[in-house]
């Protein structure tokens, strides 16, 4: 089964973060930057080929293979039959295909170019295995929120396990893009808002899709994409223009990416977007000076779908040819669907404009990565029908989604504990989302399918509750006579459950929003049912944060639940009804309002800002809304109720060369068990350069019986606090440091301050 072994990394993950991530043990058994060994046969097999076949395997197309849903994740491709493209991979004009569709597939295409090919070189499949194959896990915003890296290592290990029995070697997962704008739809693909979970989740997702090695049948090569910045897209549009400052970029974007390399992701994949001016598919500095040379990245580099093609269109590449020379020149060493290196590097290389050692570089860690997968011991290694079946949704894996399910929800309010509700409830289910399997599985899902997920009604039901189900409302348009109807089922109810929000194409690739509201069908709904007086637990579904409005934001309760996989209804039955308590925090921010974005907890001070209270004249706020968030990152509710108290910083002080535990007392005063997930924040109150209000830097998810108390300890060494100093160089200062352990970014919980000490 695909976790029987606990690995060191693992055990140590297990733990949770109570030490910060750069002093912390697992950082240590992750730092060494992957290595990719070259087999001895590798430079003798590049001596023998063509320079047409050397830019086949720098060439991965999107598989011809009909009927699969992959065909509408990415624009149109070139129209290829699939015959035509086993004639390609023969001819040595293709390294492989992605989002292709299973073993037989695999099959035919591995079977064709080993016994007709003249070099036989193994194929690679890659696919975007994102949150699970045929068993779909929640989206990976959502996932984050269980605060539980060792979860995601494991969904991310169950995903590598269905998939590599279905032929697959490569996922060009996981995405680690920053998201600090919600309006981007493709927040709903990372970790969220915040550094230390970026690098957390993705170290613990490159490690769990690539196993214990990369030549094992049930290991998948992880792609940390996309390289670099994507996320910090002008007002939250896919694909635009980026402009951050070189402090930005390494103290927020790239650190995700460091974390997944030193975890050992062999593969990276080059952003759309351009960073000041330099699209990253041709950026040198980006793809080679720093993360070849500085970082020591010795896997491969894949362009995005047509990246290379795109130089054009931004504006720096004159045509085919010179987008190929500038992208291959910069450093990516594989073209992905455009065909632009196959097309013209063997004549650039000819003309003298590309020098053939470079291409000879990337060849070898091409056929390197092909080895370290075990595709020259046996090309039919992941390739195995029977295997694909016997590996596909077992009983385990839909436990893991439920577990993982039920976990990523968030609570963000409960007034009068309204949840959990009785299973005698006469409970009316009302929304878009009360029933039917759709929107359950999430947007970025090639192989999962909605009928095999469990619809919200057939969870509640199968728990035991006793509901009715109206639609009310279409998702963006309203549905005649739907309020009424909602509103005829909310009267004859004792509670309200309100199944609202976005669909799962609402988020996604190309999904930008600049309104991150519910639709106005659904609050429209909302609202008249709110008036009937009854309570209302509003289910938010959702890829990314919302600017929650009216009846939507007043609700008695409100649950966070995304697009949570295959295990939907069960999974949020199972925290509807209590038979676990909810025990999710915001990865993202959710603000007042849509035109607070970009929204991040750890933004600047500025000169002017707001003291707490009412807001003043003449200081750095919107007129007439906070600037906190609505529920601020960190944010999340429990069955219980949690206190902190008994800050104790020892001395105070923390020594050059030394460590400081920090610790606090948490109690659940409640009467139900509680699962808290205790943060710790750090200011650097005075500094050379400004620094963010707080930062996240450990956490720790303690489960706590009625009554029960525990002390959490967190321990900080000097290179916790160290941030891009004036000379662009990672700097520490001395001097005074406030410190919160808190439920959130924007709760006291407890604090105080310590000093480092200078050596
Ligand atoms: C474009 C997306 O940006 C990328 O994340 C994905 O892997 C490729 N398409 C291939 O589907």
């Amino acid at each position: 089964m695909f976790d029987t072994r606990i690995s060191r990394r693992s055990a140590i993950q297990a733990l949770g973060f109570a030490v910060a991530w750069s002093a912390s043990p697992l950082r240590a058994a992750v730092d060494a930057v992957g290595k990719l060994p070259v087999p001895g046969f590798v430079d003798a097999l590049i001596g023998r080929m063509t320079l047409e076949e050397k830019a086949g395997q720098l060439t991965l197309m999107a598989s011809a293979w009909g009927g699969s849903s992959a065909a509408n994740l990415n624009p149109p491709g070139n129209g290829q039959g699939f015959d035509a493209q086993i004639a390609d991979a023969v001819a040595g004009k293709l390294t492989g295909v992605f989002n292709g569709q299973g073993a037989d597939m695999a099959m035919r295409m591995q079977s064709a170019v080993m016994k007709r090919s003249r070099l036989k070189i193994p194929l690679m499949f890659a696919a975007d295995v994102i949150h699970g194959f045929r068993t779909i896990f929640p989206i990976p915003v959502g996932e984050v929120a269980s605060f539980e890296p060792d979860l995601a290592r494991r969904t991310a290990r169950a995903a590598a396990f269905e998939a590599s029995g279905a032929g697959i070697d490569w996922t060009f997962a996981p995405m680690v893009d920053i998201a600090r704008d919600q309006r981007w739809g493709r927040a709903m693909e990372g970790a969220g808002e915040d550094v230390l979970l970026g690098e957390v989740f993705a170290a613990a997702r490159a490690q769990g899709f690539q196993g214990e090695s990369l030549s094992s049948n049930d290991a998948l090569m992880a792609c940390a994409k996309h390289f670099a910045a994507y996320g910090a897209a002008e007002a939250g549009l896919d694909y635009n223009t980026v402009d951050i400052s070189k402090r930005t970029l390494f103290e927020v974007y790239l650190p995700p990416f460091e974390a997944a390399f030193r975890a050992g992701a062999m593969s990276t994949m080059a952003s759309f977007n351009e960073v000041a001016g330099i699209p990253s598919t041709a950026n040198k500095w980006l793809m080679t000076d720093l993360l070849r040379d500085d970082w020591g990245f010795e896997g491969i580099v894949v362009s995005d779908y047509t990246g290379d093609q795109e130089l054009i269109a931004h504006g720096i590449a004159a045509d085919g040819r010179d987008a190929a020379r500038l992208a291959f020149l910069a450093g990516v060493d594989m073209s992905m669907e455009s065909d632009l290196y196959y097309l013209h590097l063997p004549a650039l290389v000819r003309d003298g404009a590309v020098p053939e050692a470079l291409v000879d570089r990337s060849v070898r860690r091409v056929l390197a990565t092909k080895a370290m997968l075990g595709l020259f011991d046996d090309p039919f290694r992941r390739i195995d029908p029977k295997r694909e079946k016997a590996r596909s949704m077992l009983p385990a894996a839909r436990a893991l989604s439920r577990e993982a399910g039920r976990k990523s929800i968030v609570m963000l309010k409960n007034e009068g504990n309204l949840l959990p509700l009785s299973k005698s409830a006469r409970v009316a289910v009302i929304g878009p989302f009360a029933s039917g399997q759709h929107d359950l599985i999430g947007g970025w899902c090639v192989y999962g399918s909605d009928a095999d997920a469990v619809a919200l009604d057939t969870g509640l039901r199968a728990a035991g509750g006793s509901i009715t189900v109206t639609q009310g409302s279409g998702v963006e348009e309203s549905l005649d006579g739907g309020i009424e109807a909602a509103v005829t089922a909310a009267k004859a109810a004792d509670v309200v459950i309100l199944s609202i929000g976005e669909s799962q194409t609402m988020s996604g690739e190309a999904q930008s929003r600049a309104q991150i509201v519910v639709p106005p069908a659904q609050q429209a709904l909302a609202e008249a049912v709110a008036a009937t007086g009854k309570p209302i637990v509003v289910l938010l579904k959702n890829g990314r944060g919302l600017a929650l409005q009216g009846a939507v934001r007043d609700a008695a309760a409100i649950l966070v639940t995304w697009q949570l996989g295959t295990e939907s209804g069960n999974a949020i039955a199972d925290v509807i009804y209590g038979a676990h308590g909810p025990s999710g925090r915001l990865p993202i921010s959710f603000p007042f309002d849509s035109g607070q974005e970009p929204y991040h907890y750890d933004h600047k001070s500025t000169g002017r800002p707001n003291p707490p209270g009412p807001l003043q004249p003449y200081k750095a706020h919107y007129r007439g809304i906070p600037n906190a968030a609505l529920y601020p990152f960190g944010h999340g509710l429990t069955y219980g109720n949690i206190a902190y108290s008994a800050l104790d910083l020892g001395t105070g002080k923390l020594a050059w060369s030394g460590e400081i535990t920090i610790s606090a007392t948490i109690t659940n005063t409640g009467s139900r068990p509680a699962e808290e997930v205790a943060q710790l924040y750090i200011h650097d109150v005075v500094a050379s350069v400004t620094r963010p209000v707080r930062q996240l830097k450990a956490f720790r998810k303690v489960a706590l019986a009625p009554g029960q108390s525990e002390t959490v300890r967190f321990t900080l060494r000097r290179d916790s606090l160290q941030f891009i100093g004036l000379d662009m160089k990672p700097t520490v200062e001395p001097g005074e440091f406030r410190v919160w352990i808190a439920p959130s970014a924007q709760s006291d919980g407890v604090s105080g301050s310590f000093d480092l000490v200078a050596a």
